[in-house]
């Protein structure tokens, strides 16, 4: 199984003043995927917003949208952020204590079914879920905030959930602290899919993120060949 080396930029850290603009100059840059951070106050002490923004932006693109869901119920949203147009929902396994009723819920609105994992979750608790996950994503960082550094422990967890995926149709997504400078190793670690925020719209000056983006690209494509995503 092959998986295609993906960087999803996390429109968190864009100018939301301009939102539409920054998700378009993203994507025109190169960026594969828009990441959406959905925050709820409760489940992270911050709030972000909700399925009427991304309402707003899907007609700008057919870009994948990944939307990463940070609260707390989520059953009772999924229906509203799949209506919003996002192609994977992402919900945490610490969300609530029915994941796999959360799995199933995201597969019957014809979605991808992802899960994210906080720094202190262990990788055993996905063991039985396996097949109802199109999606495993590791947080990197503690999630409710962008601009914060890797945890360098998250390496370790990446090469175990990279075993426990093997074979399986499974995009092993990594968010939080990710640069041009550490996406090396955590792609040699098993990772596809690399979530940026500030490495890409820090500054928020558009005519750098092409390069800012082809800087990521190179640095995880070095790890080719040593490892099958
Ligand atoms: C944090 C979010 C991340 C965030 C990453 O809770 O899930 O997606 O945008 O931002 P950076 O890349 O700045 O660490
Ligand atoms: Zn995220």
């Amino acid at each position: 199984m092959t998986h295609p080396l993906i960087i999803a930029s996390s429109i968190l850290a864009s100018d939301f003043s301009k939102l539409g603009q920054e998700v378009t100059d993203v994507l025109k840059a190169g960026a594969d995927w828009i990441h959406i951070d959905i925050m709820d106050g409760h489940f992270v002490p911050n709030i972000t917003f909700g399925p009427d923004v991304i309402k707003a932006i899907r007609p700008l693109t057919d870009a994948i949208f990944d939307a990463h869901l940070m609260i707390a119920p989520c059953d009772l949203y999924i229906e509203a952020f799949s209506k919003a147009g996002c192609d994977i929902i992402t919900v945490h396994a610490e969300a609530g204590p029915h994941l796999h009723r959360s799995l199933q819920l995201i597969r019957a609105v014809g979605k991808k079914a992802g899960v994210s994992l906080n720094p202190a979750t262990p990788e055993h608790i996905l063991e039985y879920m396996l097949d109802d996950i199109d999606l495993i994503l590791v947080m990197s960082v503690n999630p409710g905030f962008g601009g914060h550094d890797f945890i360098p422990q998250s390496l370790k967890k990446i090469r175990r959930i990279r075993d426990m995926i093997g074979n399986r149709p499974i995009d092993l997504e990594v968010d939080g602290g990710i640069t041009a400078d550490n996406v090396r190793q955590i792609a040699e670690a098993g990772a596809n899919v690399y979530v940026a925020g500030s490495a890409i719209y820090k500054g928020g000056n558009p005519k750098i993120y092409a390069s800012r983006i082809s800087a990521i690209r190179k640095a995880a494509t070095k790890a080719g060949g040593s490892v099958k995503w």
